[in-house]
């Protein structure tokens, strides 16, 4: 069949709208119409190289859709089933999977190559080339073919045009704060950096009952957002909230200090220990540039001497298959806001316009609609 995808030609080229031609789902995989796609940071990392691609490929992998066609061998999805996509597969068979670590499920060793899982060939084509797929599922699309692992099926009446935010952004910050961080009632915890992952960070540490989060952002309208979230109180860069944090902390600092930048930079992380506590831990849920292996400037002593601790997050450290519906759960009963991440919706001809106004510093979250 024939349908529009957003294609990415080159590193640094803006994203070209085509017609492509899409194949018939093949043994284990589905047919989805897509209802919608967060536009969220990651992307962006393929347009700047920070994050290598198969190149051409179609972006987006924070989506939800309708099931339209099953592959040989789907027993528990049929057609007209909604489903959001984990940007991570789960098989639920794997070491990881079994141990409650879905974040990590094996297939996910196949995503840099972004090809199908059953059998590494495409089933989307454009000028006579293959495209490769964004975390395996190409979003940025009115329809695509993804494993089923991908697919995380929902109740038909959740509105599919938020909830696709579920797929990456949100688990992925809530998580921080849940399960990364540990957070616990009476922490006192840094986010750092106010986007859609940021602000979900907020809503798990507040959730998790932290006493005081600060939220660090260099753009007004995201702190005014911040304490939207639940956040308490807000800083315009580290250095502010170190004072800040040590004053309401009396000296003691943060319990959690949680990064979730547009793009990691090693360069503030000697700030993001120095915010931390004696035996408290820095998070790193951001990306940073592949390329980077040097100059975190971080005193090594401190983890000693002090106990801090520095780990890093994938998929907030959570199972996306239980923590969805989990979360999808708190939405229903009011207690987690989904509605407040979405700043500006844009169709597919609008993802250029959409990723100008995220460089812009505009939106919590674009998401693009399809209709
Ligand atoms: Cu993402």
């Amino acid at each position: 069949m024939k349908t529009k995808a957003a294609v990415l030609w080159e590193v640094n080229a803006p994203w070209s709208i085509e017609e492509i031609e899409l194949d018939p789902p093949k043994a284990g995989e589905v047919l989805v119409k897509m209802v919608a796609s967060g536009m969220c940071h990651s992307d962006e990392h393929l347009v700047t190289g920070d994050l290598p691609a198969n190149i051409p490929v179609i972006g987006g992998h924070e989506g939800a859709g309708i099931v339209q066609e099953v592959g040989p061998g789907v027993s528990w999805l049929q057609p007209g089933d909604h489903v959001i996509f984990g940007f991570i597969p789960s098989c639920g068979k794997c070491p990881s999977c079994s141990n409650g670590h879905q974040n990590l499920c094996d297939l996910g060793a196949a995503m840099g190559l972004g090809l199908q899982i059953a059998d590494g060939t495409s089933r989307h084509h454009a000028d006579g080339r293959d495209l490769s797929l964004m975390c395996m599922l190409g979003t940025f699309a009115h329809h695509t073919v993804v494993n089923e692992a991908s697919c995380i099926k929902v109740d038909n009446d959740i509105p599919l045009e938020k909830a696709c935010l579920l797929g990456c952004g949100v688990i992925t910050g809530w998580g921080s704060s849940v399960y990364a961080a540990d957070v616990a009632p009476g922490d006192t915890v840094c986010v750092v950096g106010i986007g859609g992952i940021g602000a979900n960070a907020v809503q798990g540490a507040k959730l998790a009952g932290a006493k005081r989060i600060i939220a660090i952002d260099p753009v007004e309208f995201k702190r005014e957002k911040a304490m939207e979230f639940g956040a308490t109180h807000t800083a315009s860069s580290m250095a502010e909230a170190f004072g800040l944090v040590q004053q309401l902390s009396w000296g003691t600092m943060a319990d959690k200090v949680i990064m979730t930048m547009g793009v990691g930079d090693g360069s503030v992380l000697g700030e993001a220990m120095a915010l931390t506590a004696k035996r408290g831990r820095v998070v790193v849920t951001n990306i940073h540039p592949a390329m980077e292996t040097s100059g975190a400037g971080i005193s090594l002593l401190d983890l000693t001497l002090m106990e801090k601790q520095l780990v890093g997050s994938l998929f907030g450290s959570g199972n996306p298959r239980a923590d969805i519906p989990k979360l999808l759960g708190l939405w229903r009963e009011g207690k987690f806001d989904l509605d407040g991440l979405i700043t500006k919706t844009y169709p597919l001809e609008g993802i250029n316009e959409g990723y100008q106004d995220m460089r812009d510093g505009k939106n919590i979250r674009g998401v693009l609609v399809y209709s």
